[in-house]
Parts: structure tokens; sequence; C-alpha cells
């Protein structure tokens, strides 16, 4: 399946309310599914020997076929990266082996090198990036196994299998599967942590992770820029009581080794097995619901903030339209400022009454408006969805 190219089956039809960002990821799922229905069934393989490449177009393919490795774009972006996915959008892409180094167009392979045997980006674009990097000549192999771990095996001179020298379960991008760990090895001091994409539209790194500190291991803690902003309970504890209905396995698992967090799941889950922590800082499953935090709606990154401005009984709701004064307050003091951070900025700031994101595709920049300009609903072709301050029972301040 090739993950390209979504853009234009997104209904960017002004018709269609672009209400939220669960929405929009709903849209790509049921587009990627119809594109997996098309899909064609070539190269099945699912491992690279030494030599071998990976072109941009092919892909590995697990055994049983649940996760497949290639080349993709988010949509409404013109970057490459390699990632493993389940189906494509925000929720499928389940690892990005190059988050932070995207290659610009159609050139890059994924090779194990013959020299030395560690795993690379080639591309037209600069030098290779390397995945990993033992040094020593030695004979590898690399398999996308069937719970979508990507691994890097030594060989003996005859072919068999050695050793594991490097996998993809132990340098986690958003995704948590069943089988990866969260916690501390403390042997070498390598932690396994999430952190989240900077966009719903960029796996870049983006300003939310979700792992257990050094200091204090006996619970998982979400942290924003580095500033604590959830705590989990001690172990064992009800914080995931949602997932563990729907028959998560959870367990916690403490020795002179390693400290770690993971799960299992039971035969009979039907859904796909996942735990992502978002660019806006919520816990969510893979379907894009909130699992934590759900009583605050999507917004745990921000509950515990006492800075937070006291709006009483009003809430911040998803308009489609514009606001009467044109563009709000822009912000420019770092270039990866997200839809998030404006959502922060406008809650600490008790004259805020709106925030949005500045370019509807691809939800980079934002802006926020303070009281005395008002919500205009219309769906021109500069309308996009703005995040409104209003009362209850669905009464705008400001209409
Ligand atoms: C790698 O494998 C080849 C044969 O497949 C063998 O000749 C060579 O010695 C091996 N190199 C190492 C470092 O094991
Ligand atoms: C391959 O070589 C290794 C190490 O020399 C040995 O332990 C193993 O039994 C060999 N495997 C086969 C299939 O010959
Ligand atoms: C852990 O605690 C030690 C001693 O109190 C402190 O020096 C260190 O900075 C702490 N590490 C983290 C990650 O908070
Ligand atoms: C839950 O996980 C634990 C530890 O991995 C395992 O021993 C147990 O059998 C699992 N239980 C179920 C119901 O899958
Ligand atoms: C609140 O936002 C308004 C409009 O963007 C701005 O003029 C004002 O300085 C902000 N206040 C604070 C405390 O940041
Ligand atoms: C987002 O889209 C705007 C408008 O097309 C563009 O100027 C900007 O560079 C894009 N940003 C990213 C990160 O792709």
């Amino acid at each position: 399946m090739n993950i390209d190219n979504l853009a234009p089956i997104l209904p960017v039809n002004k018709s269609i309310l672009m209400a939220t960002k669960g929405r929009i990821d709903m849209l790509v799922r049921l587009s990627c599914l119809l594109l997996l229905l098309m899909g064609n069934s070539y190269s099945q393989r699912d491992k690279l020997l030494q030599g071998e490449e990976l072109k941009d177009g092919d892909e590995l393919l697990s055994t049983f076929g649940k996760f497949k490795l290639g080349f993709f774009t988010p949509s409404y972006s013109s970057k490459r990266y390699i990632g493993v996915w389940y189906q494509s959008g925000y929720y499928g892409v389940v690892w990005v082996a190059n988050r932070n180094s995207p290659i610009i167009g159609k050139s890059g392979s994924l090779k194990l090198e013959s020299t030395d045997g560690n795993l690379k980006i080639f591309h037209s674009g600069g030098n290779p990036i390397a995945i990993t990097s033992f040094e020593g000549a030695r004979n590898t192999s690399v398999t996308l196994d069937q719970s979508g771990n990507l691994v890097l095996h030594e060989l003996h001179s005859n072919g068999s299998i050695k050793g594991m020298l490097w996998q993809s379960f132990d340098y986690p991008t958003h995704t948590l599967l069943p089988g990866m760990k969260l916690g501390i090895n403390l042997l070498n001091g390598h932690q396994w942590l999430l952190r989240s994409w900077l966009t719903i539209f960029s796996p870049a790194e983006g300003s939310y992770t979700f792992g257990m500190d050094q200091n204090l291991t006996d619970r998982l803690i979400i942290k924003r820029l580095g500033e604590v902003r959830w705590t989990s309970g001690l172990w064992p504890n009800g914080e995931f009581k949602s997932w563990v209905d729907r028959g998560y396995n959870f367990s916690y698992t403490s020795n002179e080794q390693e400290k770690y967090f993971s799960y299992s799941v039971k035969d009979d889950v039907t859904s796909f097995p996942t735990l992502q922590i978002t660019d806006d800082g919520s816990l969510n499953d893979d379907g894009g619901f909130s699992m934590l935090c759900s009583k605050e709606g999507r917004h745990c990154g921000s509950i515990t903030d006492s800075a937070i401005c006291n709006r009483g009984s009003s809430y911040f709701d998803v308009k489609f339209g514009l606001m009467s004064s044109g563009d709000g307050t822009k912000f420019m003091e770092s270039d990866d400022m997200t839809l998030d951070d404006c959502r922060l900025k406008c809650f600490k700031n008790c004259s805020c009454v709106a925030y949005a994101a500045t370019y509807r595709e691809n939800i980079t920049e934002c802006e926020i408006w303070s009281r005395g300009t008002k919500f205009i609903k219309s769906h021109t072709d500069d309308s996009r969805t703005i995040h409104l301050e209003v009362q209850p029972k669905g009464k705008s301040l400001l209409q």
C-alpha cells in the first residue's frame, strides 16, 4: 500500500466541516481503508539480507501481514519518512525511523550495508542517514517481525542467527505496542520513552513524552517540554481501567536490570492494540479515542496547570469559519509553534477567546484572538477550524 498522495482524497471540500482532528483522522483512515482494498500485492518479503536494499515504493511485510515497513508521506507534507504501519494516518503509523531527518523526493532506499552490516537510509539529497552504527564488520540481516518490531540480527558465517544487535522496539516513537517496554534499563541507563509527533501531519519530535522518570520508577509520567503534566498512581492502579476493561493486560516489571511497564492483549481484542501519546498530550487507543483524561476532553496536557485562567462554566468548542478581525496574534518565538502551543497560550490568557492553526491543511503555526473579535460562521476559502470559547448550551459568548 502506498500511503502518500492522500491529500487529494481528503475532503478539502468546504461543505464538509473539518470539525476536529479526530474527524480529520477518521477520514484519513477511511481513505486508507479504500487504498488498502485497492492495494497491490508485490514484494512480500519480511527481511533484508546484507547488501540488499528496499527502494522507495517497496515494502517489507511482516509474517501474517499485520505490519508493513516502507516510505510514506504524511498528508499535506512533502517529506518522506521510513516507518512501520498497520494502516496509514497518524494513528496507524507505529514507528518512524527518521522522524527528525526526513527525505525530500523519492530517491530514498533503506539498505543493509555490505561492508559493515549497518542499517542506513541512502538518498540523493545528502549523506546517508544511519539507523544503526555498530563498529566493525558484521554479517547481519534485518527482519520486520510479526509484532511490528524491526530487528537487526548478527549472523554466523553459515547464515544462522548469532544474536540480536538492535531492535526498533528499543527506540519507540509515539506508540507503545504489545511487547514493547516503557521504562528504564538500569544496566546501561537506556530509557524506553514515547515522544509525540509535532502535529498529526508531522512525525517530527513533538512536545509531549510519556514514560518513567529515573527518580520515580513506580509510576508513569506525561511531560510537556520537560515539565510534568500528569502522573499516574502507584502500581497497581486503576488509571488504565478503561483499557483493562477492553482486554489489555498491563504489567509492571522491576528487578536489578530493568524497571518497565508493558502490556499484552487477550486473543479476543478486536481493535488494534496500541497506546499512543498524541501531539496534544492525550493517551489514545488505536481509534484515536482518548483513554486517559477523558473526563476533561482531549486536554489532559494542560489540566494540571495552575496558571490556567478560570473561565467559569464556559469551554472551548470547535467551529468552522472566520474571526471578524481577520488574523489573530501569531507567535514567532519558535519555528514549531503548533495548535497545542496556542491552546495553552489561550488557556493562560483570560482575554483570549479563540485559537486556531494558521494553516488548516498541515495544522502548523498558530494564533489566538482576544475579546472584541467576533466569530463568523462561513465556508469561504479562508475559513478554518477555530477553537472558540462558548458557554454551556452551545451559546457563544461572541454571537
Ligand atoms: C560473513 O559471511 C561470509 C559468508 O556468508 C563469511 O565468508 C564471512 O567470514 C562472514 N563474516 C563475518 C564477520 O562473520
Ligand atoms: C552455524 O554456525 C554456528 C557457529 O559456528 C553453529 O553453532 C551452528 O550450529 C551452525 N548452524 C548450521 C545450520 O550449520
Ligand atoms: C534524580 O535525583 C538526583 C538526586 O536527587 C538528581 O541529582 C537528579 O537530577 C535527578 N534526576 C532527574 C532526572 O530528575
Ligand atoms: C497478563 O500478563 C502476565 C505477565 O505478562 C501473564 O503472566 C498473564 O498470563 C497475562 N494474563 C492474561 C489473561 O493474558
Ligand atoms: C493576552 O493576549 C492578548 C492578545 O493576543 C495580548 O495583547 C496580551 O498581551 C496577552 N496577555 C498576556 C498576559 O499574555
Ligand atoms: C504548511 O502549509 C503552509 C501553507 O501551504 C506552508 O507555508 C508551510 O511551510 C507548511 N508547513 C509545513 C511544516 O509543512
